[in-house]
């Protein structure tokens, strides 16, 4: 019988399609303070700071090609069907553009906007101004992004699927922002057998069984190809 897979990514396997990483020398949070446009408090105090961040990082993403691990996972998904799923911890549709077709964005999606009245979520592609509203609903909107302090999306879902999971891979993650963090370690205690693919490998991390070292365009698609 087909294994059941489920892959956590994270911003390593956008950066060699030219995505900054959030902690890598010249990271993200090199450049931007996080309590200035990642926070709810940040979103309070100065809205148009925080919308004309993100706005700043939607306008860029068409310069930027999904890479051969976003492509792999596709075609991983393709193959094993509904016994794979995809959780990003990423904003940007690479995955999207490379071909998968459900993608769990955990931490939200620099694609879409959500009105603070209900939470009504809606695809935006242009800039988002202090008069942009909710085409549903009329009220006003914020970027579709989980902030530090917020609860991460589709975590119900994703425990079900961690738990019933043969092997657990998470790539080109730093693995040090919770929950995702912690995936492995729960995946593990359900007994998935647990992979990591990244530049930089864990040392003796007691929840990892198996390391691959490398850039994810080179490890992921001959992982991936190999996934029986
Ligand atoms: N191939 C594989 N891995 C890579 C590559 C590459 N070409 N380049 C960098 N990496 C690895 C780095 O070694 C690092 O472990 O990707 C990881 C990136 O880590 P972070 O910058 O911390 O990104 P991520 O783990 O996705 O951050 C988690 O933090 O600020 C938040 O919400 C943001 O979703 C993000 C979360």
């Amino acid at each position: 019988m087909r294994k059941r897979l489920v892959v956590l990514t994270g911003a390593g396997i956008s950066a060699e399609s030219g995505l900054r990483t959030f902690r890598g020398n010249d990271g993200m949070w090199e450049h931007e303070n996080i309590e200035d446009v990642c926070t709810p408090d940040a979103l309070r105090r100065d809205p148009k700071r925080v919308k004309d961040f993100y706005n700043f990082l939607r306008k860029g993403l068409p310069e930027h090609q999904p890479n051969a691990a976003h492509i792999a996972l596709a075609k991983l998904e393709e193959r094993l069907g509904d016994k794979f799923l995809l959780i990003t911890q990423n904003v940007d549709d690479l995955h999207e553009r490379g071909g998968s077709k459900n993608v769990l964005h955990m931490h939200g999606d620099l694609m879409k906007l959500r009105c603070t009245h209900a939470g009504h979520e809606f695809e935006f592609r242009g800039e988002e101004t202090m008069d942009t509203r909710c085409p549903i609903c009329g009220s006003p909107v914020r970027p579709d992004i989980v902030f530090f302090g917020e609860v991460p999306l589709y975590m119900e879902e994703i425990q079900d699927a961690l738990r019933n999971c043969d092997e657990f891979a998470y790539i080109g993650t730093s693995s040090v922002v919770y929950p995702a963090a912690g995936f492995k370690s729960f995946a593990k205690s359900c007994g998935a057998k647990v992979t990591c693919l990244n530049l930089e490998v864990p040392e003796n991390d007691p929840y990892t069984d198996v390391v691959i070292e490398g850039k994810a365009t080179e490890v992921v698609p001959k992982w991936a190809e190999a996934f029986e």
